[in-house]
């Protein structure tokens, strides 16, 4: 080669070697730069599964309904006993053996203000104490979160925890509100609780512990894997393992048993962005729940919002955000399914709820057989963060299928905010199956329906006209929204 440069470019034959010889080192260059991107964003040692595969995992599993009541909310049991919350969390550690992995927005088991009354904060603490002792059986602690300075994550790392960070701030803008455990990949919990020592005292929550079911726990692992992957990156890689695509989706749920009833389950993530290959979005999820709902559909969130915001070149820009709004008026005017919204009524109400619970309801207006119903659950007067009573509930019941998420259903939740559901659809119709997970939540719907805390729209006409300024409505989302992204809730 030497030679042929010495000779110059009057010699053909030399220089077509010498392009060739670039050529093949371009392409060397090419290969190797590709190899090292793929290596970077793909792990493709994955971690192991423990054996367990999609073929010999188990499908015979069973379901507990597990809620907190606050000790001062007085709701009649009806003589059904769900799992305390607390007890639940116990039961999942009681059975670890190997691994607990945990998501929660929120780190606070321990209570910052130590005013509290030691006695609400006590389940919080015996559960972080809990969670300490896991290294002392040899059990791993592995926790996800976007949280860069909480106190009890240092204390957990410190205690052979692994922590990752997932840098949301460069994600998406919004926060890991994903709430779940993964337990040995055996056993799960999903609902609406946090790692918050309200949570199991002074909150309304509502969730569900599964036991003996690998195969939605490989699911579920799968998008605690991808948050894994994402550890103090800060871009979202546009290859990924197929250590994170999804098992399960809602064109291909699980079938399984639930308490030896036959059932069909998926796991559903939010925002878009963090649905690996073939992961059902939260929305879509949602929106097959309703529009596949014969009779009835009961919804229970803590806020009610067809908006989303997104800061744009500075601004905040705020849109209308329809799907779930658009799939309700569907099922109630088009098919005839009796709805009913439970929302809760607290400090952080966006005055525009109650318009557009107002104009939902205004779809029945002289309309036969056609029912939708909103209430509005309140306790006592919000003026602390303690958030006494307040319902933090995040489910749907239909007359086949019962949804459990992380979010409340406010657009812009969905679009930045990470979050995970649980679709649970019951086969058999509804007087061919035992007591199942469906009536539970049913049941536990109906009795917060009924309750004296529920109050329909008319008592609150006080609390619109409060608001009627619709700038003053805008600033208060804004400020809401800044609050809620460094305090999640
Ligand atoms: C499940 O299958 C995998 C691979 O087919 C195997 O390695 C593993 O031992 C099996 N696990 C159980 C519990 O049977
Ligand atoms: C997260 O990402 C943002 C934006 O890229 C960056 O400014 C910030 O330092 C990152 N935070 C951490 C803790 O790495
Ligand atoms: C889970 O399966 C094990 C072994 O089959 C059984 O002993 C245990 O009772 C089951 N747990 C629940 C909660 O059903
Ligand atoms: C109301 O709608 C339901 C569901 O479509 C239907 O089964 C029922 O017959 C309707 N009732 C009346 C009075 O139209
Ligand atoms: C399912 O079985 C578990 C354990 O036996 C029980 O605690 C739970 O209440 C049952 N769930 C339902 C929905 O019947």
């Amino acid at each position: 080669m030497s030679a042929a440069l010495m000779a110059g470019p009057t010699t053909q034959e030399p220089l077509k070697t010498q392009q060739k010889c670039i050529a093949i080192f371009a392409l060397l260059c090419c290969c190797a730069v590709l190899v090292v991107l793929i290596f970077s964003s793909v792990d493709i040692w994955g971690d192991d599964e423990d054996g367990i595969t999609e073929e010999n995992c188990s499908r015979d599993c069973s379901i507990v309904l597990t809620e907190n009541i606050p000790d001062d909310l007085s709701l009649p049991t009806n003589g059904r006993h769900h799992l305390p919350l607390s007890a639940g969390f116990h039961t999942l550690l009681d059975q670890a053996k190997h691994s607990v992995e945990v998501v929660s927005p929120v780190w606070a088991l321990n209570p910052w203000d130590l005013e509290t009354t030691p006695s609400t904060a006590k389940q919080g603490q015996l559960l972080f104490q809990r969670l300490l002792s896991l290294k002392s059986r040899g059990i791993k602690l592995k926790i996800a979160s976007s949280l860069t300075n909480s106190a009890e994550l240092k204390t957990l790392a410190a205690h052979n925890a692994e922590v990752h960070f997932v840098n949301m701030t460069a994600l998406t803008r919004g926060g890991l509100h994903s709430s779940f455990w993964i337990v040995d990949r055996k056993h799960i919990y999903i609902g609406s609780a946090d790692m918050d020592w309200r949570s199991l005292s002074k909150r309304k929550e509502l969730g569900v512990v599964v036991y003996n079911c690998s195969c939605l726990a490989l699911d579920l692992h799968r998008v605690f894997s991808f948050y894994r992957q994402l550890h103090e990156r800060d871009y979202i890689p546009s290859i990924w393992s197929k250590r994170v695509t999804a098992l399960y989706g809602r064109h291909d749920a699980l079938e399984l048993q639930f308490n030896a009833t036959e059932a069909a389950a998926y796991v559903s993530t939010s925002p878009e962005i963090f649905c690996a290959k073939d992961r059902t979005r939260d929305v879509d999820a949602i929106y097959q729940v309703i529009q596949s709902a014969k009779t009835f559909i009961f919804i229970s969130v803590t806020d009610y919002l067809p908006l989303v915001s997104r800061s744009f070149r500075g601004t905040s820009v705020t849109r209308y955000w329809s799907p779930i709004d658009e799939v309700i008026r569907e099922a109630v005017v088009l098919r005839g399914v009796r709805v009913r919204l439970l929302i809760s009524f607290w400090k952080k109400t966006h005055p525009l709820t109650f318009n557009f619970v107002t104009s939902l309801k205004s779809l029945c207006m002289q309309l036969h057989n056609c029912s939708l119903e909103v209430r509005f659950f309140s306790h006592k007067e919000q003026d602390d963060d303690i958030q006494h009573g307040l319902n933090h509930n995040k489910y749907m019941v239909t007359d086949n299928t019962v949804y459990i998420g992380n979010h409340d259903w406010v657009g812009s939740d969905f679009a930045i905010n990470s979050g995970v559901g649980l679709v649970v659809k019951m086969k058999n119709s509804l007087k061919d199956r035992g007591v199942t997970i469906l009536e539970h939540a049913k049941a536990a719907f109906e009795r917060d329906w009924r309750s004296r805390y529920a109050k329909s729209l008319h008592g609150n006409k006080g609390q619109q006209g409060k608001y009627r300024n619709l700038q003053q409505a805008k600033a208060h989302m804004e400020s809401k929204e800044e609050k809620e992204w460094n305090n999640p809730l």
